[in-house]
């Protein structure tokens, strides 16, 4: 259920927002693989919404894009969200209307595989997010824009950004953070999602590397890096060894803002009387150390995609003088849907003349960018680029769009179509 509802992100001070059964973030799915899930939401809202199952194919009619696979559940209305889970892996699902994300309308979902990759004994689901208490409005652009980001929370020059009070863990702020238990000899199986509306994180735990072994659900060979960088819609699936006992930080950087770094604790049980911390310390790995680089992960398969039948050349653009966010200078909705056909290896190159990371997220399909599979690749600032190919399998109309919610909202998305 959809309703408004309180949190108290802050201890003591609970604040009226718009909430699935009552939580922040929302209750985890969790089904086996190849198992039918069905989720009714009633919409107790006073506006429209939908539910869109963010990475997992399901069938075009279940995607839940307000205008382009279903009209808005209306208010005191029913859905019925039925399709098979497939493929195992770390999904999320949220609201796909306007800009309830930022509402707190976000959730995990859990594909377990049948035959895990790797072995773990715990696991746990770590959710990156941004806290933006009240109503989440559009951000207004145009040549006065720069003035009025000073006075911004965590505005920069080119990135503006929403009036965010803070930067969560599971839904708690720095100072009153979420506790992650594990023992030493443990290898821990940590599920990293960011379905926040405007932050691409960085992450790392103190005194720890991570052995990367799922990109966006989809299995990889392990990795060991010591942070990783998180974009909107992206999640990663590491295993940490706990042979260091005691407590440690895990930290998560915004990168594009100025916000106190959302933080937890790794907490071994063994660890007695341990003293957590200090609230200002900053794991090593953010500094020093190897940071992810997606041309490092190598599939588990060798499956090599073919040649492109079609190529499709997308530039991203926005931000500066004004409000609107453009790809190949259209805004949705007003902007041509892009034609491809079934069966169809199509490639989309884009290119960002943007001072913003843009995590462009692909529905209904997965895409190969260098070795792996994804749904969401971060374009990074600055005339970078990044390119994607997939397989058109998937009739249907389908959104590709950024997942900066905000930037969505202000154009940055496109139809799929299948011709
Ligand atoms: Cu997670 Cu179209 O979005
Ligand atoms: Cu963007």
């Amino acid at each position: 259920m959809a309703a408004p509802g309180e949190v108290e992100v802050i201890r003591g001070r609970p604040y009226r927002t718009w909430l699935y059964n009552g939580q922040f973030p929302g209750p985890e799915i969790r089904v086996a693989e190849g198992e039918r899930v069905r989720v009714t939401v009633e919409n107790r809202l006073p506006e429209g919404t939908t539910v869109h199952w963010h990475g997992i194919p399901v069938p075009n009619a279940m995607d839940g894009v307000p205008g382009v696979t279903q009209d808005p559940i209306r208010p005191g209305d029913n859905f019925l969200y039925d399709f098979v889970a497939d493929v195992p892996g770390t999904y999320l699902y949220h609201s796909h209307a306007g800009l309830q994300i930022d509402r707190g309308l976000v959730a995990p979902f859990i594909v377990e595989e049948r035959q895990p990759a790797v072995d773990y004994d715990r696991e746990h689901t770590v959710i990156l997010d941004d806290f933006l208490p009240g109503e989440p409005a559009p951000l207004s652009g145009g040549p006065g824009g720069m003035m009025r980001r000073g006075g911004m929370r965590g505005g920069m020059m080119g990135a503006q950004m929403p009036p965010y009070a803070g930067l969560l863990i599971n839904g708690r702020l720095p100072d009153d953070p979420t506790v992650f238990e594990t023992k030493r000899g443990e290898r821990v199986r940590l599920r990293l999602l960011n379905p926040s509306g405007a932050t691409t994180f960085r992450f790392a735990i103190a005194g720890h590397r991570m052995d990367v072994v799922a990109a966006d659900g989809q299995s990889v060979q392990p990795l060991t890096v010591d942070s990783l960088l998180i974009g909107m819609g992206e999640r990663y699936d590491a295993i940490v060894a706990a042979d260091q006992p005691g407590v440690w930080t895990m930290m998560a950087v915004a990168v594009e803002a100025n916000l106190l770094p959302a933080r937890a604790l790794l907490r071994y049980a063994d660890a007695g009387a341990a003293t957590p911390p200090p609230a200002n310390a900053v794991p090593e790995g953010l500094e020093r150390g190897r940071a992810l680089e997606l041309a490092d992960l190598r599939a588990l398969d060798n499956s090599a995609g073919r040649a492109p039948d079609r190529t499709i050349d997308l530039a991203l653009s926005g931000g500066m003088m004004s409000s609107a966010w453009t790809i190949n200078g259209q805004t949705y909705p007003d902007a041509e849907p892009i034609s491809i056909r079934e069966g169809e290896r199509v490639r989309i190159r884009m290119i960002n003349h943007s001072m913003m990371w843009h995590p462009m997220h692909l529905h209904g399909h997965f895409f190969r960018v260098a070795d792996i599979s994804k749904d969401t690749i971060l374009v990074p600032p600055h005339m970078g680029r990044a390119t994607i190919d997939f397989t058109a399998d998937n009739p249907g109309n389908w959104l590709f769009h950024c997942h900066n919610i905000y930037h969505m909202e202000a154009g940055m998305a496109r139809v799929l179509r299948y011709a």
